[in-house]
């Protein structure tokens, strides 16, 4: 594979709020369990928080938004609980395409699809070229991504090109390699908001988010509201980035 073009620089947001912005989506597990249900109750209750968020994005001046649905450190969990997530991304495939379609959104999907199942794959596939027109937020999935397994993937496929003759080793530099990861077309993250009280990063977006902002909170992500979004959203154009840089 050659090195994909540079990604197309887009309009700059006005609103000073974070135009990218990237949530790990934590705390399912914990809130069906403080309701005695089981866990996978938590997750369907999660689905249905990403359509509210991602309907409240274009007020938030949100452009970009990328959710964590599913690590390559996942599969450890019980089969039970895997399998239910994989018929729970198919039935949020099936019942949110119409919508995503009509209100602009387009969908793309990250991570590693050679261990998913060929009909998910087919789904997921279908759903991108599908809204492959729209434009108004831009929604990527992140299903079986891990950092570093996206590093190492993006790896090869360069070492395969300097090995084919179609790049310089010498060009490899912070501008060249990003364009083999799973993330090419994408701007980075603003903002990476982690939901549930834990605070780390949990192989996420690790290139990407190396001058990002970040934001921990309490709530378990079923419980997180657009107006709690919102309000991360307007806490962080109130931040001063610098980017290793010194005050202006
Ligand atoms: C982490 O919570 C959540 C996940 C591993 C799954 C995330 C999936 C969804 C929010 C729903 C599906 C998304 C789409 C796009 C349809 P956890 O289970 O680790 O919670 P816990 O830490 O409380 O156990």
């Amino acid at each position: 594979m050659t090195a994909q073009p540079k990604p197309i620089t887009t309009t700059p947001d006005i609103s000073g709020g974070p135009r990218h912005v990237a949530i790990i989506m934590d705390g399912n597990g914990r809130w069906a369990t403080q309701r005695g249900r089981p866990r996978l109750f938590g997750h369907h209750a999660g689905a249905r928080r990403v359509r509210d968020i991602l309907e409240s994005c274009p007020a938030a001046g949100v452009k970009y938004l990328t959710i964590f649905a599913f690590s390559t450190e996942n599969w450890k969990r019980t089969q039970s609980e895997v399998a239910g997530l994989m018929k729970l991304f198919r039935k949020y495939i099936l019942t949110e395409a119409d919508a995503l379609k009509n209100n602009g959104v387009r969908v793309r999907f990250i991570g590693d699809r050679v261990r998913l199942d060929p009909k998910l794959v087919e789904m997921m596939d279908a759903l991108e070229a599908r809204t492959i027109e729209n434009d108004s937020v831009n929604l990527t999935i992140a299903i079986n991504y891990g950092g570093r397994d996206e590093v190492a993937r993006a790896t090869k496929r360069l070492a395969r090109d300097v090995a084919d003759g179609r790049l310089n080793v010498d060009e490899i530099d912070e501008e060249t390699l990003p364009r083999y990861l799973d993330t090419w077309v994408l701007p980075d993250p603003d903002l990476v908001i982690r939901t549930s009280g834990e605070a780390r990063i949990s192989n996420f977006l690790l290139w990407q988010s190396a001058y990002s902002e970040y934001e921990f909170v309490n709530t378990l992500w079923p419980d997180f509201t657009a107006e709690e979004f919102h309000q991360l959203c307007a806490a962080y154009a109130k931040r001063d980035r610098r980017f290793g840089g010194v005050k202006g």
